[in-house]
């Protein structure tokens, strides 16, 4: 007989950036899967009612921490939530991050530097401090949200999610055998406020590359029960990756160059 494969999603779940986007779509499908949650962001309004819709839909429990994790105030406070051991997080979804419209050679460096705090320190220090307790527990599960930008020098966002991809794979090795999966989402473009909020141009990206949030989350959660160290969501962009991976560097500075220029600016 062929053996029941169980899945490692239950219990308490975090999601950093869990009111919007793809963030959004997390916390719903967790909640379906019957997950209660603990939704961290900056908005304490928005974090209220999402938090009151998610409890209303699914009928689990709820919990918000308000927390700007682009400071030390607020990794520090999340991560000391992810270590405590009476109600212990099994599931860590690391996904709050923004774009940078912002050219690299910048007189003024804060865009940059609040993006490396929110997308690379605080990736780090959350995911060390959730490892070594779900370690610790025998158990776990950690996403990583990376993106298909990492893949490419499309200006500082590239070069932090490139930092994203590689962590997460390292993280994913570094725990392997002890209980804790470590799944890294490598996503293309997604419909979210993402785009919008960084002032990044889409009308010339493709409707046939666009990505709907609920379907990646769905099928990083399937990537997640198989054990899979990368879920790169739809057909699309596992070829392009793929490509992407393999291609002469002179080809990808060159379709790098021209998506830049085609959303005006990096
Ligand atoms: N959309 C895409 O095309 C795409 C593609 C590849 C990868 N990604 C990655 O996917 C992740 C989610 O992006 P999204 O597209 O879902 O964006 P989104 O719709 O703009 O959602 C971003 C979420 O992160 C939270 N957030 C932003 N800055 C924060 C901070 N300093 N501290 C705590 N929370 C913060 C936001 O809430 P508050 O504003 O209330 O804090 C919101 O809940 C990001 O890591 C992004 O880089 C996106």
């Amino acid at each position: 007989m062929p053996e029941l494969q169980t899945s490692p999603i239950g219990g308490l779940a975090l999601v950093t950036g869990g009111t919007s986007g793809i963030g959004l779509a997390f916390a719903r499908a967790l909640a379906r899967r019957g997950c209660d949650l603990l939704l961290v962001a900056r908005d304490p309004e928005r974090l209220a009612s999402t938090a009151e819709q998610l409890r209303s839909e699914y009928g689990v429990g709820v919990d918000t921490l308000t927390a700007d994790l682009a400071g030390t105030e607020g990794i520090e406070a999340v991560a000391e939530r992810l270590e405590d051991d009476a109600t212990p997080v099994q599931v860590f979804i690391s996904n709050a991050g923004h774009g940078i419209h912002t050219p690299l050679i910048t007189e003024d460096l804060h865009r940059h530097e609040a993006a490396l705090e929110l997308m690379a320190r605080s990736v780090l220090v959350l995911g060390g401090r959730a490892g070594r307790a779900m370690r610790r527990r025998g158990s776990g599960v950690i996403v990583n949200v990376g993106s298909v930008s990492g893949l490419l020098p499309l200006g500082g966002y590239s070069a932090v999610k490139a930092w994203v991809n590689t962590y997460s794979e390292a993280l994913a090795l570094e725990l392997k055998g002890t209980g804790v999966g470590v799944t890294t989402l490598i996503p293309g473009w997604v419909r979210t406020e993402f785009h919008d909020r960084a002032g990044i141009g889409t009308s010339s990206i493709p409707n046939r590359l666009w990505l709907d949030s609920d379907r990646l989350v769905r099928d990083c959660l399937a990537d997640v029960d198989k054990g899979k160290v990368e879920s790169i969501p739809s057909k699309r962009y596992k070829i392009i990756s793929f490509l992407l991976r393999r291609a002469p560097r002179a080809l990808v500075r060159f379709l790098s160059a021209k998506i830049m220029s085609k959303r005006g600016g990096p």
